[in-house]
């Protein structure tokens, strides 16, 4: 190993073993924790590996003693000695050298530190702000070690199995055209042509659908995405991709190809046999079944469409709805009445109304009679279809919205998930994978009152819905796929659109003029009009993938150096102001909001 002032770093403190015994070794690394208990200091030594216990003595070397009693916390040491047997009364089993030790014969202090302002250890539960601050020692805590070893694994297998697959990796660029993917673009102002902007990509989507133009039939990249939304604990403004693209394919492939990535992930990565293939669930009965397109299916607490049988019911608020093309559905808590007070339920009634429903209603049905604000409304024969599509029993609790779709399935959807995560209802340590399939291609946006593309503008419409395009564009299916894991998206990918009119069709629909689409995707355009193999691909959120992998629940645990809710990044305090000069440079003058200036 390595070499310092003429001392070899024989190997990492954790790395040694009661089959070392006896030999010479030397060890770098940090100062844990010191103990001097008069003739003897020991210290704590540790790397990324794991802590080795140093003894030095004061009867073996004087000189060197003394100086080992100057070191504290986090100095760094180079330490040479004999690796010995720890007597049986000593030995530590809380860390895995605990049985040997380090009798220290030289010492070299090669670093001195100021007390650190964190305590540098496991599950330390210092805020995340200052742990962010200070995110260099951070991330010298075992657990978060641990996270980033296990994200360079899930990239290192990412790079071997796309690598044995005949993808190439291939660097597309960071500074690119504007071009719009959903979200607000990061821009970068152009010195050399005065009022313009690169963007930073939201994804290298368009460059990989060229590669695919210009033949090289496999490619991947580990890339870096920036996309200027609001952040959450899944999200960040620059985020990394397992991105990739294949040519001659359809949606089988692409998915039986990731099949095998997260087999091999899970093999490698927890030790788990993972079946394949996983389900598909096309997008309706997605959101029909569990609210959402992103199902987490460990758990029941199921949708049921309770439309039909209520459409014609006393209570207003759900026959009106009905009649608007609204729909009234519900879920059933099982056992919920033991569980849920009044208070509780009136929460959950304030739960819902996050997601915009306007209430909640719920059945508790006892034993001899239903508890209910509701039920008065309702002829006899309508409640007992209610109880009987539920599957109702003594001690359920039936709670039902009444809305829009959209909102009714966003309600039940989130109701649903946190009555399983109040009520412990997901078993610990499972692993759900499955893909959502069929989704439409269009989604109706209210802010800009027109349709815009649910996956992105290049994504295929099936081919039995494409009469709609221009007709009912809100019903016609796209070949996209998502991939979820545990109720989260870490994936999502389509097959493209391979000719330029039915590409230029798509434009039309999301409303851009034929100059408009011209001036934005005009290289795609001409690109396809010399030899577009079929094509599609995919994207993994690294980040995320990792997140879950890890069984943690924010991103940025798996981010050496994550951005906080702000968009800024607290260590260095970016992003910040620059200079006159710079800006003048750029040609750039800034007119700065009241609160800013
Ligand atoms: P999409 O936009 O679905 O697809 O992104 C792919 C995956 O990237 C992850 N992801 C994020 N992770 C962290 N922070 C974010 N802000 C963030 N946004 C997205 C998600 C998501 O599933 N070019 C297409 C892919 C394709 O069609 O091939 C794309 O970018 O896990
Ligand atoms: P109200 O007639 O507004 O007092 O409502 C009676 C019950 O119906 C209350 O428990 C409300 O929470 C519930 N409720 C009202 N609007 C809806 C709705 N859109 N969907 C489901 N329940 C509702």
């Amino acid at each position: 190993m390595e070499t310092i002032k003429g001392l070899k770093r024989t190997r990492r403190c954790g790395e040694f073993t009661l089959a070392d015994v006896g030999k010479t070794v030397t060890v770098m690394g940090w100062t844990q924790v010191y103990r001097n208990l008069g003739g003897v200091i020991f210290v704590d030594l540790r790397d990324r590996s794991g802590i080795l216990q140093v003894v030095f003595n004061v009867e073996n070397d004087k000189e060197m003693f003394e100086k080992a009693d100057t070191v504290r916390s986090e100095y760094v040491l180079a330490v040479t000695g004999e690796i010995v047997k720890r007597a049986a009364e000593t030995v530590n089993e809380k860390i895995a050298t605990g049985e040997i030790e380090l009798k220290a014969t030289e010492l070299r202090i090669l670093s001195k530190s100021e007390t650190p302002p964190i305590y540098i250890e496991e599950n330390s539960n210092v805020r995340e702000e200052v742990r962010l601050k200070y995110r260099y020692l951070d991330l010298r805590r075992p657990d978060m070690l641990r996270l980033m070893e296990l994200r360079h694994r899930v990239t290192k297998l990412a790079r071997d199995y796309y690598d044995e697959n005949g993808f190439l990796e291939i660097e597309t660029p960071v500074l690119v055209k504007s071009t719009p993917e959903g979200a607000r673009d990061y821009l970068v102002p152009s010195r050399v042509h005065p009022g313009s902007f690169y963007a930073l990509p939201q994804s290298p989507q368009l460059y990989k659908q060229l590669l695919m133009v210009s033949g090289m039939d496999r490619y991947f990249q580990i890339a870096k995405c920036f996309r200027d939304e609001d952040l959450r604990a899944d999200r960040q403004p620059e985020f990394t991709q397992i991105d990739l693209e294949m040519s001659f394919v359809e949606e089988e492939d692409v998915m039986t190809m990731n099949e095998g990535f997260m087999k091999k992930i899970f093999k490698e990565v927890l030790g788990i046999d993972l079946a394949t293939p996983f389900r598909r669930i096309p997008y309706q009965e997605a959101m029909d079944r569990f609210g959402s397109d992103k199902p987490d299916t460990r758990f029941g607490l199921e949708l049921v469409n309770l439309s039909d049988i209520v459409k014609d019911c006393e209570f207003k608020v759900f026959a009106d709805v009905i009649k608007k093309g609204g729909s009234v559905r519900a879920i059933n808590f099982k056992g919920g009445d033991e569980k849920l007070s009044r208070r509780d339920l009136d929460g959950l009634v304030d739960f819902v109304k996050i997601y915009k429903a306007k209430g909640l209603a719920w059945i508790t049905v006892c034993e001899n009679e239903l508890k209910s604000p509701i039920t008065k409304f309702f002829k006899e024969e309508e409640i007992n279809n209610v109880l009987s599509a539920m599957n109702a029993e003594v001690g359920d609790v039936i709670m039902i919205v009444a809305d829009k779709d959209q909102v009714v399935y966003d309600a039940l959807g989130a109701l649903r998930l946190e009555l399983a995560k109040r009520f412990d209802m997901i078993p610990e340590g499972s692993h759900d994978l499955l893909w959502v399939t069929e989704f439409p291609l269009f989604e109706y946006s209210e802010e800009e009152n027109r349709y815009v593309a649910k996956h992105h503008p290049f994504t295929m419409p099936m081919e039995e819905d494409i009469p709609l395009l221009a007709t009912e564009p809100h019903k016609v299916r796209s070949k996209a796929y998502d991939m979820v894991f545990n109720g989260n998206e870490v994936g999502g990918g389509s097959i493209r659109i391979n000719n330029t009119e039915l590409q230029a069709k798509m434009f039309g629909a999301l409303g851009f003029t034929e100059e408009s689409a011209k001036e934005r995707f005009g290289f795609l355009l001409e690109a396809f009009k010399y030899g577009t193999p079929p094509h599609g691909g995919m994207a993994y959120g690294l980040d995320r993938l990792v997140m879950l992998l890890a069984g943690r629940d924010s991103i940025r645990d798996v981010i050496a150096f994550p951005k906080v809710k702000d968009a800024s990044e607290v260590m260095s305090a970016a992003p910040g102001a620059v200079d006159a000069k710079q800006l003048a440079e750029l040609s750039i003058k800034l007119e700065l909001p009241e609160e800013e200036k």
